[in-house]
């Protein structure tokens, strides 16, 4: 039985995947496996589709909450 994913948004940072998941780029290739990783949410990475911390340098701002 797979394990439950969660994905996390970060405040005024990345999303955070945890869970048995495969992220795929537009033609299907996965990327490496891991049991967690982050994903860019400011759009400024160099390493896309993964955070490399740049949001911190950017001051990337954003907290959204469950309504
Ligand atoms: S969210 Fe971390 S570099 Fe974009």
């Amino acid at each position: 039985m797979s394990e439950k994913v969660v994905i996390k948004v970060n405040d005024n940072g990345s999303l955070r995947i945890t869970g048995d998941v495969e992220l795929v780029d537009g033609e299907g290739n996965v990327f490496e496996k891991k049991k967690s990783f982050s994903l860019c949410r400011c759009g400024q990475s160099e390493n896309k589709p993964f955070c490399d911390g740049t949001h911190r340098k950017i001051g990337f701002e954003s907290a959204p909450r469950v309504k």
